[in-house]
């Protein structure tokens, strides 16, 4: 039976780009956590921040998790704070490689200015928000199978490297 390949990391670290090349090359279907919780919640992953809070939301997500767990052959591009329920990373490990995406903050920054506002990096300070977030969950993305860094932006090469390592 065909493992997942589970991609992990923060906000703007390339999971979902990372996630579509994946997909294309391998020929596999690739579920995103975020999106499969707007289908759920029918509303914006900020909506649900703005008018449920974030422990509704990592609850949703916890749900969400434990559906995609079910499946097997898929890539699977989890949100950024998928780590913070430590039940998340157990049952995402037993169906596959979790992938650790490490990224510089800076970068991290740069990219997340250009695309629409992440509900916790809506604050005066991103860069901070960034780095102290990094910090608090540094030990947890250490927990994902492998780690490989995605500061240049090169994601085919990312994308080679994975397939390379899961060769059976
Ligand atoms: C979050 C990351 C987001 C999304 C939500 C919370 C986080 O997903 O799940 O805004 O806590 O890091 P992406 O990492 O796909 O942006």
């Amino acid at each position: 039976m065909k493992r997942n390949i589970i991609l992990i990391g923060f906000m703007g670290s390339g999971k979902s780009t990372l996630a579509r090349i994946l997909t294309e090359k391998l020929g596999w279907p690739g579920i995103s956590t975020d999106a499969r919780i707007e289908l759920k919640e029918g509303r914006k992953i900020a909506d649900i921040f703005k008018d449920a809070g974030e422990t509704y939301f990592r609850n949703v997500e916890h749900q969400v998790v434990l559906e995609v767990a079910a499946e097997r052959g898929v890539v699977v591009d989890c949100g950024g704070g998928v780590v913070l329920i430590p039940a998340n990373m157990e049952a995402l490990k037993k169906t596959g490689t979790v992938i650790y995406l490490s990224c510089a903050p800076q970068e991290i920054y740069r990219r997340i200015n250009l695309q629409p506002k992440r509900p916790l990096l809506d604050v005066p300070d991103p860069l901070a928000k960034i780095q102290d977030l990094l910090k608090e969950r540094q030990t947890l993305y250490a927990q994902a199978d492998m780690t490989l860094d995605t500061t240049d932006g090169n994601l085919s090469r990312v994308a080679e490297e994975i397939i390379e390592k899961l060769k059976p």
